[in-house]
């Protein structure tokens, strides 16, 4: 049957649109190992699930022969489709359109998308591949800047936000990734920054390169601007996905819940012996977190910044938790300032989005020394604290080994309102550790002492005996029970059900005022 005029050239306009910038832009895009903005959706979004919108969007300027290429969709793709059969909306810049550059047009198809997204309750993932502002719009393009982050403030806390920087992310255009909620960029295709290494040269004479300036690898090592560094544009993309498997739509909604292939009451006597007896020894604490979690799957966030502190999304009886956990085998698992802001604010996360937190600690304090107090440990630290007081999603903590001084009380403590707290037969809580405990209550004696070394030794280990246990914390009802390494597992799963109705709440308040 032969198509009528009207259908024939609607079909030509949406091939027109789907062109792009056009055959010899796009190889110029393959060419750079880049996928072009449809081709990223497609393997985002669930098969044949994608519908567009605003296809037929174009650029209302003029000047610099501005009128006379007037691109459909105007260098954005929008719309929304389905990631495991729940809703997600998505926008995706061209850069073989004007260099995915953003006028007028192009962000108000992207304040289209992020208002559906807030009005049906559902996650946004922003595909970022631009040049910035498009210049040729001037102030209208920096206006449209500005709706956006308007959105993203909004939309923040109660709609997933997730962006991912698959080509140049530059000047302004970096904050609105930086306010959404996890950031994924690709390996030597992408980057970040607010000055180019031009500007960068010119004002500080400077001679840095675009990897060094904003590349993946400084974002996710250095800057802690982004949580996830991906091998290439297809390793992103599955990443994304991972990533929303455990997420909820919403603020209002739990996580999803998904069925356990792994034994609930699975117990592990590997865990026994994890923990070294001498106490300087470090372990590795992944290992606990990937022997506990279902199936072993853990999807670490930031697992290349301030590594002595682990977090990252796992599922316990089929339901998403957030982990936190120190790390001895880095730093003994010191809470520095990196480490605190890091921690932070995926606590704030979870707590936004209803994901139980489950914390695992081995900490023998902040990190003495002049950088951290020059750097504000004071200040960082407070937000961890601030995180965990304020939360009200269910927060269990299993202390492993040492919980020191603040770290003992920072870290989800019964005292901040954690809501079941264990601990291993291993643990030590106290005010510090042996040696410098003794050093300060018998200083005097020690000084006096014929044999210091035995003196000490001696005193050591009546503190020790003391202290470098879990059972005056228990005593005191500060621990709820002292567990079997190997049972915890099962008694993580069994604290998760007896709080899954929890309900706290904090007091009215415009908001509160986290140590920034
Ligand atoms: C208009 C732009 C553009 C822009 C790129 N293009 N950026 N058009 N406005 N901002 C166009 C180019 O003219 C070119 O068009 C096409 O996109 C591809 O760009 P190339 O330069 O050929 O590509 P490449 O060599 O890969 O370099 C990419 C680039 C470079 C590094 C991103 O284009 C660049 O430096 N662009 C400017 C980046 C920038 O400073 N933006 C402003 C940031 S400030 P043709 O027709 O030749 O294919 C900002 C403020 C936001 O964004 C503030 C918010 C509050």
């Amino acid at each position: 049957m032969s198509l009528t005029p009207s259908i024939k050239r609607l079909r030509e306009l949406k091939a027109l649109s789907r062109q792009g910038g056009g055959p010899e832009r796009v190889e110029r895009q393959h060419k750079a190992g880049k996928l072009t903005a449809y081709e990223r959706l497609e393997l985002l979004l669930d098969e044949g699930s994608f519908r567009e919108i605003d296809c037929f969007v174009t650029h209302r300027a003029t000047g610099f022969g501005m009128e006379k290429y007037k691109p459909l969709g105007d260098g954005v793709v929008t719309g929304y489709g389905t990631i495991d059969g729940r809703l997600t909306f998505v926008f995706a810049q061209d850069f073989t359109v004007m260099g995915g550059s953003l006028g007028r047009a192009h962000a108000d198809k992207i304040c289209k998308v992020l208002d559906l997204a807030m009005k049906n309750g559902a996650p946004v993932i922003g595909l970022n591949d631009s040049g910035g502002a498009r210049i040729q719009e001037g102030v209208v393009a920096l206006g449209g800047y500005g709706d956006i982050f308007l959105r993203n403030v909004m939309a923040s806390g109660v709609i997933p936000q997730i962006s991912c920087i698959m080509g140049p992310c530059a000047g302004g255009a970096v904050y609105s990734p930086a306010v959404m909620d996890f950031i994924v960029m690709v390996k030597s295709t992408s980057y970040m920054f607010v000055t180019g290494p031009d500007v960068v040269k010119a004002v500080t004479g400077q001679e840095v390169s675009f990897e060094e300036l904003g590349g993946a690898w400084m974002h996710n090592t250095e800057s802690g601007v982004a949580h996830f560094i991906a091998e290439n544009e297809e390793d992103a993309i599955y990443t994304l996905r991972r990533l929303m498997s455990f997420l909820p739509q919403n603020n209002m909604e739990d996580p999803p819940v998904i069925p356990c292939r792994d034994d609930p009451l699975r117990t592990d006597d590997n865990l026994n012996t994890i923990v070294p007896d001498d106490p300087t020894q470090p372990y590795d604490m992944k290992q606990v977190v990937r022997t506990v979690v279902d199936n072993g799957d853990f999807l670490e966030v930031m697992e290349h910044f301030a590594t002595n502190l682990i977090v990252g999304f796992a599922r316990l009886n089929g339901r998403p938790v957030g982990i936190v956990a120190s790390q001895p085998s880095v730093l003994a698992g010191a809470l520095d300032n990196n480490a605190s802001i890091k921690g932070a604010r995926f606590i704030r996360f979870c707590d936004a989005f209803n994901i139980p937190i489950i914390t695992f600690e081995d900490v023998p304090g902040f990190l003495p020394g002049l950088d951290q107090e020059r750097g504000g440990i004071i200040r960082n630290g407070a937000k961890l604290l601030y995180a965990y007081c304020e939360a009200t999603v269910p927060k269990i903590t299993v202390i492993t080994r040492k919980a020191y001084g603040g770290a003992y009380i920072v870290i989800s403590s019964k005292h901040i309102r954690g809501d079941v707290n264990l601990a291993w037969p291993s643990a030590e809580i106290a005010v510090m550790g042996a040696e410098g405990a003794i050093n300060i209550l018998y200083r005097q004696e020690l000084a006096a002492a014929e044999d210091a070394a035995q003196l000490r030794a001696q005193l050591i280990e009546e503190y020790r005996a003391t202290f470098a246990n879990p059972y005056v914390a228990a005593s005191w009802g500060y621990l709820d029970d002292v567990i079997e390494p190997s049972h915890t597992r099962p008694r993580l799963i069994n604290a998760l059900e007896m709080l899954q109705n929890k309900r706290d709440h904090n007091p009215p308040k415009k908001h509160g005022n986290i140590p920034l």
